[in-house]
């Protein structure tokens, strides 16, 4: 394979050329300002003359308040796709895929009344410029369209190619081995943009030099376009720009939590676990209280024992209930997810600052208000912790035996289980739930 790169270049302005109006003859008038064109030069055309040539503007006001609120509204119809706005620049993917400021629309040199779209089919109008020249001059040139672009990490704009016929755009070093003889292993060069942003250094943006020749290069047309210089979406690493990702993480925190049965042996960190249950804690709690604590049974043997305890206070329920010995295994079987689960925590329920009052009534108001208050700090941390890409089960069984557990852990009489979490990596990705309407009623 060779090597992209050239020694010598030459880049050469197609001057005199007019001002274009749709339906001109862009190809003729190329062919008559640059008679000097050979086979092999690639002819970069900025695509404002393309989209002029091709009819691709819209009338607007004359009036700059009303002018770009026309832009504005173009920008949007051309969007299939809004990736980030920031401040009063709206970043989209356009109808031909690509990602940029704007969508392509613009109103730089354009009439006062207009304003200027992309080509329709930018990789058509170079083929067409291409099967045109060749037809009028001989030649066997590439052209490549350009359109300035910004870069994400970068600042200022350089051209790009969003047209091309003619050249490989890509040029691929994948198992090439450099100098070093160290071997390249993702070295891709987008060879039709240096090429779009190297003509730009002749074109510029204030003369009217819309076309550039850059002479020199080793043309080889493997028959790509600049659509395969568009990232594909499943590789794009940034598909939302980081506002609208982090908006996006907001609206599904609560949608992407789910029951999880079933873990994965990966260990917890116990760094994201510590993160979600301090998120669990800035729950809602009635008189400025702090009702809530959450139990993390770090021990295993401690888990172990205390999840025995509560199995055999279960049975002894069951018996009771005259159950067959069958049936209490099996239900008693409910409850291994806590010993195999590779954490468990316990919230519990802690009366400090609870009122008291002189009836029961009120009494039984204050405690309700305290377990939803518990209960409030539960759905955080299981939220907080499908946030941190961990499953989670609420299990109610600590319920049934608060003697049992306040016992084998030695906590006061007045702590109160709310049930346990089993936390652990699931064995299979959660994707955000939609929304429910079922249970909303609006008065
Ligand atoms: C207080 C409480 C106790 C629960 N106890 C159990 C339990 O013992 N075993 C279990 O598998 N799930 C238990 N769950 C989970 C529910 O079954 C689960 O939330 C329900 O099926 C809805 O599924 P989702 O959480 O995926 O939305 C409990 C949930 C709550 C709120």
């Amino acid at each position: 394979m060779t090597d992209h790169s050239t020694r010598r270049l030459e880049i050469l302005p197609v001057e005199g050329l007019p001002e274009f109006r749709p339906g001109d003859d862009l190809t003729g008038a190329i062919a008559s300002a640059a008679p000097w064109l050979r086979s092999g030069d690639v002819v970069v055309v900025t695509s404002k003359v393309v989209s002029k040539i091709e009819g691709q503007l819209v009338r607007v006001p004359a009036d700059p308040e009303a002018r770009d609120a026309a832009r504005r509204e173009l920008v949007e119809r051309e969007a299939v796709r809004v990736l980030a706005r920031f401040n009063r620049t709206l970043i989209t993917q356009n109808r031909i895929g690509i990602v940029q400021a704007a969508s392509g629309v613009d109103a730089s040199n354009v009439e006062g009344d207009e304003i200027a779209l992309l080509p329709a089919d930018p990789d058509a109008s170079a083929l067409a410029l291409r099967n045109g020249l060749r037809e009028r001059l001989g030649v066997e040139i590439a052209v490549v369209i350009t359109d300035t672009m910004g870069r994400a990490w970068r600042v200022g704009q350089t051209d790009n190619a969003i047209g091309a016929s003619g050249i490989r755009v890509l040029h691929s070093y994948e198992g090439e081995v450099d100098a070093q003889g160290n071997e390249l292993q993702v070295t891709e060069i987008a060879v039709a943009d240096e090429i779009a942003a190297a003509a730009d250094l002749v074109k510029g943006k204030l003369t009217a030099t819309p076309v550039a020749v850059v002479r020199g290069l080793e043309l080889t047309d493997d028959g790509s376009t600049a659509r395969k210089l568009v990232r594909p979406s499943e590789e794009d690493m940034f598909s939302l720009g980081t506002r609208e990702a982090i908006a996006q993480g907001r609206r599904e925190a609560v949608l992407v939590r789910r029951s999880v049965r079933s873990f994965t042996g990966e260990p917890v960190d116990p760094e994201a676990v510590r993160r979600a249950i301090g998120a669990g804690l800035t729950a809602p709690a009635p008189h400025h209280t702090r009702p809530v604590r959450f139990v993390w049974l770090r021990d295993r043997g401690l888990r172990t024992k205390l999840l025995e305890a509560m199995r055999a206070a279960w049975r002894a329920d069951l018996s009771r209930d005259a159950f067959t010995e069958e049936q209490i295994a099996k239900r008693t079987a409910r409850g291994d997810i806590l010993f195999d689960a590779p954490e468990v925590v316990i919230p519990f329920l802690v009366p400090d600052g609870m009122h008291t009052y002189p009836d029961e009534r009120r009494n039984a108001c204050e405690r309700t208000m305290f377990t939803v208050a518990g209960g409030a700090a539960v759905q955080g941390l299981l939220v907080a912790l499908a946030a941190e890409d961990l499953g989670s089960c609420w299990i109610g069984s600590t319920i049934f035996a608060a003697d049992v557990v306040r016992e084998v852990l030695g906590l006061e009489p007045s702590w109160q289980p709310l049930g346990a979490v089993a936390i652990g990596h699931p064995d299979s990705p959660a994707e955000p739930r939609e929304p429910r309407t079922d249970g909303l009623v609006e008065l």
